[in-house]
């Protein structure tokens, strides 16, 4: 038996979407997220002594060989290789298991890749960060921005920046940074994920960066995305409940409205995605609570609201989404990645 490493990375959800991208994983805008708890990939690495050249990697997920998602990470390994002598040093056993049912329609990129940086950065350069978590998170959002763009957001919580904006200090398209400045509405939110259709997406989220090329509204969506991520900074800042909720499903529809209007048009959402939208702006005018909707590039939706209003909100899920959801994933702003083993 080798040594083992165990690293969890939680998955995050966007409130200013990235869109849009240039070679190597940098983005066409900056984007902000709030990192899950509940959500999360665990990864164990099993290293032991090397029996041939090259990268020696075997890739389990939820226990079984998985040949497509394997490639990919092989792919990535051979990307990352001058960069964490693990790769080329060690022979490599990686069992990953999500906490959330593969089934749910649940992007696992993110958190997947989240955590399969953080194990081979922590076994490339044992002891190097002990005193520094900061710079390890920092480099391990660097890795795994290389893997899955979204996936350098998860490093940090509640809520993280990614992209070069001139007007966020210490920002940057290689990696993601904390926001710091959280009013504490906005350190303990909830996330409510309504699964609508958990049927393997018909088109990737390459594909739809890929048509962010030549778009006829890319630029001004890339302004846009830069001047929300500033706003939102500020909102999270100010804990302005009214105008978070605004930007949030503003931010939501826009990035579908990008799809739409491409020179593919595509439409992610199903029926069930807009009678649950409807039905939470309904709640939020007749309660008057804060409550609002996101959504990733599928057709599931985050319902994000205040932690005291919980047991209100779960309430009504439960009730009144029955025949338009099949499940409902309870989740809520979490602490960022850990080490387990
Ligand atoms: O990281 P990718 O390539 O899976 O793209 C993620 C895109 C969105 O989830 C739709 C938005 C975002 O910022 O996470």
């Amino acid at each position: 038996m080798g040594k083992k490493i165990v690293w969890r990375c939680p998955s995050n959800i966007a409130i200013v979407k990235y869109w849009g991208k240039r070679q190597n994983q940098i983005p066409a805008s900056s984007s902000v997220s709030m990192t899950l708890t509940e959500s999360y990939t665990e990864v164990e690495l099993e290293l032991s002594e090397k029996t041939k050249d090259g990268i020696e990697l075997e890739y389990f997920f939820e226990d079984e060989k998985n040949e497509g998602f394997a490639k990919r990470i092989l792919d990535y390994a051979n990307s990352v290789k001058n960069q964490l002598p693990v790769l080329t040093e060690s022979r490599m056993v990686i069992q990953s298991r999500n906490s959330f049912p593969h089934s749910a329609g649940i992007a696992s990129s993110a958190s997947s890749f989240g955590a399969i940086s953080l194990a081979l950065l922590d076994a490339s350069f044992p002891g190097k960060y002990v005193n520094d978590r900061y710079e390890f998170l920092k480099r391990a959002s660097f890795l795994a921005r290389i893997g899955s763009g979204s996936a350098c957001r998860s490093m940090f919580a509640p809520f993280s920046i990614w992209g070069k904006n001139k007007l966020v200090r210490e920002s940057s398209d290689e990696y993601a940074i904390p926001d710091v400045d959280i009013h504490p509405t906005f350190r303990d939110v909830c996330d409510s994920i309504l699964i609508v259709d958990s049927t393997p997406k018909k088109f990737s989220s390459s594909f739809g960066h890929s048509l962010m090329r030549g778009h006829p509204y890319a630029r001004q969506r890339f302004e846009q995305g830069n001047r929300r991520t500033v706003e939102i900074i500020d909102i999270l800042e100010r804990g302005d409940w009214e105008k978070f909720i605004h930007l949030t499903e503003s931010d939501a529809l826009t990035l579908h409205a990008m799809m739409m209007t491409s020179e593919s048009p595509y439409l992610l959402m199903k029926p069930g995605t807009l009678l649950a939208i409807e039905k939470i702006q309904h709640l939020r005018k007749e309660k008057g609570i804060s409550v609002c909707f996101t959504l990733d590039a599928g057709p599931n939706v985050h319902v994000l609201y205040p932690s005291e209003i919980k047991d209100q909100v779960v309430t009504f899920l439960e009730s009144s989404m029955t025949g338009i959801v099949n499940q409902i994933i309870h989740d809520k702003t979490g602490k960022g990645p850990e080490k387990l083993r």
